[in-house]
């Protein structure tokens, strides 16, 4: 059964996702506890279905380095197969990366390497687009630059507000996080294998 630590900043659907999935007794993957930089909305789906969280708030510690220390401590105690950064909002410290890179997964609202960055969605309209899509990556030491493991593009429609985009591209994220789990947890996708090609 492969252990998963889920990282959250914001309402947690891809979160709520996963926890559903693992419902199904037949799912290979569990997750084992909830994480936050925040008081994230998505919290409470952990409640929901009974799995443990923790908070580490960016703003109770004095630097970037402490934070990511304490971060780092309380993901290790869950002893992770896995950490899935989902509406995770921010730049994750280096030692974490280290200690769980190609474990370490992170999903994004675009095709990257198009639009990177905390506003992906924002961006392809920007950019007058006309598509854009979901990623599903290998966190490394980049911003939304490691190996793709999985990505589907999503059009976009004329007079599409960022959230109405953002609306239809969760769905597309949700999909290829649960199958991508699946497939890391009985073998067909090699994280290792990834991101050493
Ligand atoms: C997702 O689109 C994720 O890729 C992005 O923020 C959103 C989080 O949504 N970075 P949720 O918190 O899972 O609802």
């Amino acid at each position: 059964m492969l252990s998963i630590v889920v990282l959250i900043s914001g309402g947690g659907s891809n979160l709520r996702a996963l926890l559903e999935a693992s419902q199904d007794a037949e799912f290979p993957a569990r997750v084992v506890a909830v994480g936050a930089d925040r008081d994230a909305d998505g919290l409470a789906h952990a409640e929901e279905f009974g799995i443990p969280s923790f908070t580490v708030p960016f703003s109770s510690f004095d630097d970037r380095e402490q934070w990511g220390d304490e971060l780092l401590a309380q993901i290790r105690q869950w002893e992770p197969d896995l950490v899935v950064l989902s509406g995770f909002m921010r730049l994750v410290p280096p030692r974490v990366v280290e200690a769980f890179s190609p474990n370490l997964i992170n999903t994004h609202p675009a095709y990257l390497p198009e639009f990177p960055g905390a506003h992906g969605v924002r961006d392809a309209l920007a950019a007058g687009a006309t598509q854009t899509g979901a990623s599903l990556i290998v966190v490394d030491d980049g911003v939304d630059a490691g190996p793709i493991i999985s990505q589907e593009r999503v059009p976009i429609l004329p007079g599409d507000t960022e959230a109405a985009l953002h609306e239809r591209i969760k769905p597309v994220e949700r999909r290829l996080l649960i199958d991508a789990v699946l497939d890391i947890a009985n073998g067909h996708i090699d994280l290792e294998e990834l991101a050493r090609a």
